[in-house]
């Protein structure tokens, strides 16, 4: 008899973005009249860049021809992307990353989800309430919780509430924990974490021999000068932290997969007997094991990120959708509405009205102004009363939208 992972059994409800894929695909049946806008998932619009796509096209030639045709790569990326970005992400800003500490995947969501495989069942993790649900939820795959209990709380995560008493930025837990999921710029809030901030956290993790799982898939939107893109731009954070960064949303990767995470020698972990072990060693163990590496065409359209032009390019991708959050934020804000993030990071994050429940303002946008929306209770119990609207949008959409919502009832 075959039988199952029962921690499946555990997970709440569906995915959080299916399960809005699945409410809209309802509405847009029923009233296929109906022009609706969408800004829940944080999916790109814009297509990718012509220095990007001309790499691109040149890699797929190469794998036309007998003579530059490549199988298998090596499965932790190729040199030349690997060298390309510890040299424009790192160290040109004075971070001392090499390319041996870079491993190339084909997505951050599935290195912070599979990151927990190399680590013990035993391991407490910390995540923040509202949180990208992907840590959370691959927690609870992975055996490290208990049930979830009515308040939506799986009992053996600690949560750290991130609201606007705190400026979203968490409170070192009473509760010591192992691993400790970070995301700055966040997601959902759209907020940011000053070097101060950080390295509170860095600290704390050194005193506790925790481990930080930073994902900074947001870093490029950031417009303020002074706020930290990466965590290693903290002293020390070499020794307690893992960084994950993706190409989806800087470069318009998201369909075209490729991102990257970072693992510096100097981080280690413990066994049961207190002997450390190389962190970077057991993710290279893991996968080379259960990944043959990134496409050959879109590693070379990756590098091409870094070229002089193919940053031009990208900065004015990023800043067309940062001028549409910074319209977002206008437009709500003169609707009474209560807003935070879209500053320095591509998310809008929304105090309802009244109130309202977070589900209940999805079906109002939905239904009466067709536009769709994440609802915050999605991201965590803390997220309840809140909504986030994604600046991934085309400019006149996003025009469109505000009108809409500024009007509901
Ligand atoms: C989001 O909308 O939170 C993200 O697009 C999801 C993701 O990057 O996987």
């Amino acid at each position: 008899m075959a039988l199952i992972n029962e921690n499946y059994l555990k997970l709440k409800a569906g995915y959080l973005f299916p399960e809005i894929g699945r409410r809209v695909k309802e509405f847009t049946d029923a009233n296929p009249d109906k022009k609706v806008i969408r800004m829940g998932i944080g999916d790109v619009t814009q297509p990718l860049t012509p220095t990007v796509l001309k790499a691109f096209h040149a890699g797929v030639e190469e794998m036309g021809k007998a003579e530059t045709f490549r199988g298998y790569g090596p499965e932790q990326g190729y040199d030349f992307l690997r060298e390309a970005i510890a040299k424009n992400a790192y160290q040109a800003s004075g971070i001392d990353i090499s390319a041996d500490d870079i491993i190339v995947s084909d997505g951050s969501k599935c290195d912070t989800g599979n990151i927990q495989e190399i680590f013990g069942a035993d391991n407490k993790i910390a995540i923040c309430d509202p949180v990208y649900p992907v840590y959370s939820d691959t927690t609870v795959m992975s055996g490290k919780t208990g049930e979830c209990a009515a308040n939506g709380y799986y009992s053996g995560i600690i949560y750290m509430p991130c609201t606007d008493a705190n400026g979203f930025i968490p409170e070192l837990p009473t509760e010591r924990p192992d691993l400790i999921f970070l995301c700055y710029p966040n997601n959902p809030t759209g907020t940011v974490a000053g070097k101060e901030e950080l390295a509170k956290w860095v600290k704390y993790a050194k005193d506790n021999k925790s481990i930080i799982l930073f994902d900074a898939a947001y870093e490029s939107f950031i417009t303020e000068a002074g706020i930290p893109r990466s965590i290693y731009e903290i002293e020390g954070a070499k020794e307690v932290a893992i960084e994950f960064r993706s190409f989806s949303k800087t470069a318009g990767f998201t369909g075209t997969r490729c991102a990257f995470t970072v693992i510096p020698e100097e981080l280690k972990a413990y066994d049961s007997e207190g002997n450390a072990h190389s962190v970077k060693k057991l993710w290279l163990r893991r996968h080379t094991t259960k990944f043959n590496g990134v496409s050959y065409p879109v590693q070379k359209a990756a590098a091409a990120v870094y070229t002089e032009e193919g940053q031009k390019e990208v900065n004015e991708v990023v800043a067309y959708y940062m001028e549409n959050a910074r319209i977002m934020r206008e437009s709500l804000s003169a609707a009474g509405y209560q807003v935070f993030g879209g500053v320095n990071a591509p998310y809008i994050w929304v105090k309802t009205k009244g109130g309202m429940k977070s589900w209940d303002f999805f079906d109002k946008v939905l239904n009466e102004a067709n536009v769709v929306g994440t609802p915050g209770s999605g991201f965590g119990p803390a997220g309840e009363g809140y909504f986030r609207f994604s600046a991934f949008a085309d400019r006149a959409n996003v025009v469109d939208a505000m009108e809409r919502v500024k009007n509901l009832s």
